[in-house]
């Protein structure tokens, strides 16, 4: 049976590979819609970006919507250090035929919710969470028809990669996340922990590159580029690739190890702010609201990306 999909994200290399499994997965998701938030680069190339990763996959059929430009409360602060100016660096920026929709994200979010039956819509956003915390914000009735969320951001034991104590898709809205995590609704956590373990190393890069589609070629070209700066700051032989950990787990969740805790939000320390506060071994009584997944199988997860991504050749 397929499950209903929104895929809310800001791309980016990763978010864009994590489009890619996706489409290339009809058989398990049924991507409803794309929506994009600002983030790794302002919205306008955050939507131009994902509209032009469904026209490297042949599927301009997939609606595309912009969201919010700015977050919550806050002002936005964006990544071209690590994903180039452009946000996809490692490929040229056309402009994509895919139609940006008229509507804003947000109401479709809220839209598609409201006429759908209860618990059968998962939401998979893989950046900052102001698209989702604001839609939670205007209409909780909306809340009973979300089967889940499974999100990339936060961190634990890794500590932050934009501050000592924060992930950079929760630094960017915290105010949202809170909306987020406090929803009450199932969440999937892939915070850097596991994340941090998916490292698109030289051997796996040949790997796609040798598929000789365009999608993996895109894939090829987009990790090039995105390995060069955590590599660098990690002394690591790949740069993590964050997002796509979120539909692999949809896909193939054995791959994955997690345990259910609560995951709390800093909004007001500026010292710790976008901080999430894993409380891994329940010495609070928070109620648990997170499965909080810590480890993978990288070998795993890149022997099933290569061969989705293969898919787009036949
Ligand atoms: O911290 C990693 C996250 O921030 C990823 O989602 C990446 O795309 C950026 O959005
Ligand atoms: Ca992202």
């Amino acid at each position: 049976m397929t499950r209903k999909i929104i895929i809310d994200c800001d791309p980016g290399q990763d978010d864009a590979v994590a489009l890619f499994l996706a489409l290339a997965s009809s058989e398990e998701l049924d991507l409803l819609g794309i929506t994009a938030v600002c983030g790794n680069v302002p919205l306008e190339l955050t939507q131009r970006n994902a509209r032009q990763m469904c026209d490297i996959a042949g599927r301009q059929d997939v609606p595309v919507y912009a969201g919010c430009e700015k977050p919550m409360l806050r002002p936005l602060r964006t990544a071209e250090m690590i994903h180039g100016e452009t946000g996809i660096n490692g490929i040229d920026v056309i402009d994509p035929e895919t139609p940006l929709q008229s509507a804003h994200a947000v109401d479709f979010i809220i839209e598609t919710l409201l006429d759908a039956d209860d618990a059968s819509i998962i939401l998979v956003p893989t950046g900052p969470l102001t698209n989702i915390g604001t839609a939670i914000d205007r209409e909780p009735g909306i809340l009973p028809k979300i089967e889940q969320i499974v999100l990339m951001g936060g961190a634990m034991r890794e500590g932050g990669n934009r501050t000592p104590s924060a992930e950079f898709n929760i630094l960017v809205d915290p105010d949202a996340a809170d909306n987020v995590f406090r929803c009450g609704r199932p969440i999937v956590q892939m915070g850097l922990d596991v994340t941090h373990q998916v490292l698109s190393t030289r051997d796996r890069v040949g790997r796609i590159a040798a598929l000789g589609n365009p999608v993996a070629d895109a894939t090829a070209g987009m990790l090039s580029f995105f390995d060069r700066y955590d590599t660098k700051k990690y002394a690591s032989k790949g740069a993590p690739l964050h997002d796509p950990c979120t539909i692999a787990w949809l896909i193939r969740p054995e791959l994955f190890e997690g345990k259910d805790c609560n995951v709390s939000i800093e909004t007001q320390s500026e010292l710790t702010l976008g901080h999430t506060a894993v409380d891994f071994w329940h010495v609070t009584e928070r109620p648990v609201n997170v499965h909080w997944v810590y480890s993978v199988d990288a070998g795993g997860f890149y022997d099933l990306l290569t061969e989705r991504l293969a898919r787009f050749g036949d």
